[in-house]
């Protein structure tokens, strides 16, 4: 119970990685409020949870985050941890024949609506502090072919969370901000990009891609998405409270070489 009576916000949380952390950071005591663009699976994983609720909420719209915010103060009373989650892969498109269009998409969702979402919880978290997490790639780190707008904006998260680290530090609001870098975890977002890699013919088949993979991660598995939310759990927790501006890579070595 190392969450026991805060609240946190994960946007993206109806499936995938921000689904699992909303069932770990809730299993520790946390009221949770899950957001996503994806109703059914977002009703149906807070139905299962007492203290858990879900909001339709585009990261794209500022007014649907301020709602959001307000939405986890009418229902719980505040907010102590935010997981910006919510994100999209690029369609592989090599960057000559990418469009301002698909650039744009991907820079909206993947670093815009983090900028958003920090914006909106500093209000609801200054009077008693809290964490925010934003969840960024090793691909905010090192480089790879076809990927070139995520790229861009999960690097643009790992040094948006270190300029507001400081700037919050510098104004004793008490909220700490770090950015996750997981490596490969295969879900609904990584198959779609590697069936997407293979058609473009930048990886051969999808099951060789992920056995490739495999064997240039050091630790010789990819990942699960417990160890992501195990890394989240202990950003959100006061057992990090001398961390901010940190990157937390969780890739089982894979960007170690
Ligand atoms: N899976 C991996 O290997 C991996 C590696 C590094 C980083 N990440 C990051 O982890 C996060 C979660 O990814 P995942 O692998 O669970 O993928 P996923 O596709 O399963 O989950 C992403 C979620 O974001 C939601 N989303 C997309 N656009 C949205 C919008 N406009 N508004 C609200 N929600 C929206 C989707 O509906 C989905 O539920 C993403 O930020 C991703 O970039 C994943």
């Amino acid at each position: 119970m190392r969450l026991e009576g805060k609240t946190a916000f994960i946007s993206g949380a109806a499936r995938g990685l921000g689904a699992e952390m909303a069932r770990l950071l809730h299993s520790h005591g946390a009221n949770v409020m899950v957001t996503d663009i994806l109703e059914e699976e977002g009703e149906k994983l807070v139905s299962a949870h007492d203290n858990m609720r879900f909001m339709r909420h585009d990261v794209l719209d500022e007014a649907q985050w301020a709602a959001a915010m307000q939405a986890t103060q009418e229902a719980f009373g505040g907010l102590d941890i935010l997981v910006n989650n919510a994100g999209i892969a690029h369609d592989a498109s090599l960057t000559e024949e990418t469009t301002l269009e698909q650039w744009r998409k991907v820079i909206g969702i993947d670093l815009d609506a983090v900028f958003l979402g920090c914006k909106h919880a500093i209000g609801l978290m200054k009077k008693s502090g809290g964490s925010i997490i934003n969840i960024s790639s090793i691909y905010g780190i090192v480089g790879s072919a076809g990927q070139t707008p995520y790229h861009a904006a999960k690097g643009g998260v790992r040094l948006l969370t270190k300029g507001l680290a400081v700037e919050l530090a510098q104004l004793q609001y008490g909220i700490r901000v770090n950015s996750i870098h997981p490596g490969f975890v295969v879900t609904d977002m990584v198959r779609q990009g590697l069936k997407q890699a293979v058609d473009g013919g930048l990886m051969p088949g999808e099951n060789e891609a992920i056995e490739m993979l495999t064997m240039q991660t050091p630790l010789g598995r990819l990942g699960a998405p417990r160890d992501i939310a195990n890394a989240v759990l202990f950003l959100a927790s006061d057992e990090s409270s001398w961390m901010t501006g940190s990157e937390v890579v969780v890739d089982g070595g894979y960007t170690a070489q």
